[in-house]
């Protein structure tokens, strides 16, 4: 059965059962200083799973991409990924634990056809403060599962939170006991190393965890106990990917159909079999799932860079590079381009945004291949002349050669060689002391920028809004703000985009900001919370700057129709009539991926 196939079964089942499809968030975030990434459905509905009330309702489905680069080191095995999609459904105090678990039952095993006899689930066994889940253990006795295909295990296994486990769980924090389902691979042997011991929580590869239902019914108080929610909730997660691969059957989930065209690209480059036994698979694997990440993340406008969003996706790329390099075929931008390519047909973003995507592949491999030959030679030197490789050396590496941490670490490694945890650390904190000092730069731009706020750079700081919309529906959802300077004479706006704009591109985006000022549009704000503007589909940028609550500028306010709505302090004019007019004066490239362009009133 195709991913898409099972994509689709799965929220109609969720919606024959009452529920609402809820548009999933970005896999961008950029208004939490903890958080860079979308990791899970539920981050979006944290404030409703808290009480607050949902538009659509109690009963949710959607399907989240998210991305966890917590363990980069996990995708090289067969079953773990950096990018995902989650299915998800949720009740907020509606159904509980007994029609999660038959749904979750009935849609495994009535519309997907998994075996029954293959699956297990877990249940929370109980600490000194929630008790033993005894209720789901019955309700799954009651749906038929044997008592030997379910399994009790402590809240290290069974108990989610963002954090994990109660105890780590930081004061606010939301969370509960879950259960999960498990499929069993008959084809794999037991570990041997684990024998009779393996289990389904045990990491061999036996068995594969599809689904997760959590009772997200507690939260963390400030004396560190758990406090009841005022309602109980049910938050429901599963891998596509490895759903998936449950279906086929494969313990091994790169045998899915979305990657088993960029498998064969990589074969046919390399000249080299996946699952032969050329020792190679983990390469294989690691191209394949940082690429996917890395197609999804520059479909978003995200670009390879030295901080936050852009040194996550630098890092995917160059490390999908390096072990293409591994597989003996050098770094070419054209090969990787060409096998990433792949990804336009399962991902509509990423195929509408294909250009962009190819461009900035290209430019990162030809600014990779030489950092990994400088940084190469800098490294080998080192290693041959027998000298210690430390945080400190390695982080001048990656700030000299932009040469990441994982590929020094890598190398080591292939040397027989070990960089230790200790000095892991050291390199985390040199980069943290570097990111701290260019944000608060940043931040202090920016707040420059809007000093000067007369009649003109008010009516400029409108027409920006108007800009960045009119931008978007021209060019695509990939554009985003990467920066923006308002003197009284003119607007400088800065985006992610690969090349310059054709002439018919910026008449088209002219001669839209101007439709939508002749149409003179109201131009209004709400103060909410940042996730509740998010939720409403707000663009936001440098939220470092935004307190609790933020204003959210709409323009064209009429239900849920509008033009423009971002988050931004202001001062803007009234209505869109009162800016006259703007003319595009002038464009150019700042950057790899970043465009630059200048306006002014007419
Ligand atoms: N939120 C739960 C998870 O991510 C379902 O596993």
């Amino acid at each position: 059965m195709s991913t898409d196939e099972i994509r689709k079964r799965y929220l109609e089942f969720f919606k024959k059962n009452g529920h609402i499809e809820i548009t999933p968030s970005p896999l961008v975030i950029d208004s939490d200083p903890t958080t860079l990434f979308t990791s899970a459905g539920m981050q979006q509905l944290v404030p409703f799973l808290k009480g607050e009330k949902h538009k659509d309702g109690k009963r949710l489905v959607n399907i989240q991409p998210s991305i966890r680069m917590q363990d980069l080191d996990e995708v090289a095995d067969n079953r773990h990924f950096s990018f995902f999609e989650m299915l998800g459904n949720w009740s907020l105090g509606d159904y509980f634990k007994k029609e999660q678990l038959s749904w979750v039952w009935e849609f495994f095993t009535q519309e997907l056809g998994l075996n029954p006899e293959k699956l297990h689930v877990s249940v929370y066994a109980g600490n000194d403060e929630v008790p033993k889940d005894t209720e789901s253990f019955e309700i799954w006795k009651k749906i038929g599962v044997s008592e030997s295909h379910i399994h009790f295990y402590d809240a290290q296994k069974n108990w989610w939170s963002r954090a994990g486990e109660p105890s780590k769980m930081p004061t606010g924090e939301i969370g509960g006991p879950d259960s999960e389902i498990f499929y069993e691979f008959k084809s794999v042997s037991h570990d041997p190393r684990f024998g009779k011991f393996c289990h389904p929580n045990c990491d061999c590869g036996k068995f594969l965890e599809i689904g997760n239902s959590v009772f997200m019914q507690y939260q963390k108080m400030e004396d560190g106990k758990l406090m009841e929610l005022p309602q109980k909730n049910v938050d429901f997660g599963g891998g596509l990917e490895r759903i998936a691969a449950a279906v086929l059957d494969s313990p091994d989930v790169f045998h899915i159909d979305i990657f088993s065209g960029v498998i064969k690209k990589i074969e046919k480059e390399t000249g080299i079999e996946y699952n032969s036994d050329s020792g190679k698979d983990k390469s294989f694997r690691i191209i394949a799932d940082h690429l996917r990440a890395s197609v999804n993340l520059l479909s978003e406008g995200v670009i390879p860079g030295n901080k936050l969003h852009g040194y996550a996706l630098r890092r995917l790329i160059r490390r999908s590079m390096f072990h293409f390099h591994l597989l003996g075929s050098g770094i070419s931008g054209g090969a990787i381009s060409h096998i990433a390519e792949e990804y336009r047909r399962f991902y509509p973003n990423v195929n509408k945004n294909w250009q962009f995507i190819e461009d900035n592949l290209n430019a990162e491999a030809t600014r990779f291949e030489a950092a990994l030959k400088r940084g190469l030679a800098r490294l080998t030197k080192a290693v041959s002349g027998g000298d210690e490789i430390d945080g400190e050396f390695a982080f001048d590496l990656y700030q000299t050669e932009g040469f990441p941490l994982e590929l020094t670490m890598e190398i080591l490694s292939q040397n027989g060689m070990v960089f230790s945890l200790v000095e892991r650390n050291a390199f985390e904190s040199e980069f943290e002391k570097h990111r701290q000092s260019s944000r608060s730069a940043s931040v202090g731009m920016f707040k420059g920028g809007l000093a000067e706020a007369s009649v003109a750079t008010t009516k400029l700081h409108t027409a920006t809004h108007l800009l960045h919309a009119a931008l978007r529906q021209i060019l695509g959802d990939h554009i985003g703000q990467k920066g923006s300077h308002i003197t009284s004479e003119r607007l400088r706006f800065d985006f992610s985009h690969s090349q310059k704009l054709a002439d018919e591109e910026i008449k088209g985006v002219e001669n839209l900001i101007n439709l939508k000022i002749k149409e003179d549009l109201p131009v209004s704000f709400k103060v909410m919370s940042l996730p509740n503007a998010i939720k409403e589909g707000a663009m936001h940028f440098f939220a470092e700057k935004y307190g609790d609550e933020v204003k959210v500028y709409t323009i064209g306010n009429s239900g849920e129709v509008w033009f423009s709505k971002e988050v931004c302090g202001g001062p803007h004019v009234t209505h869109t009539g009162e800016i006259g007019g703007v003319k595009i004066i002038k464009q150019e490239k700042i950057g790899s991926g970043i465009l630059r362009v200048y306006a002014a009133l007419k």
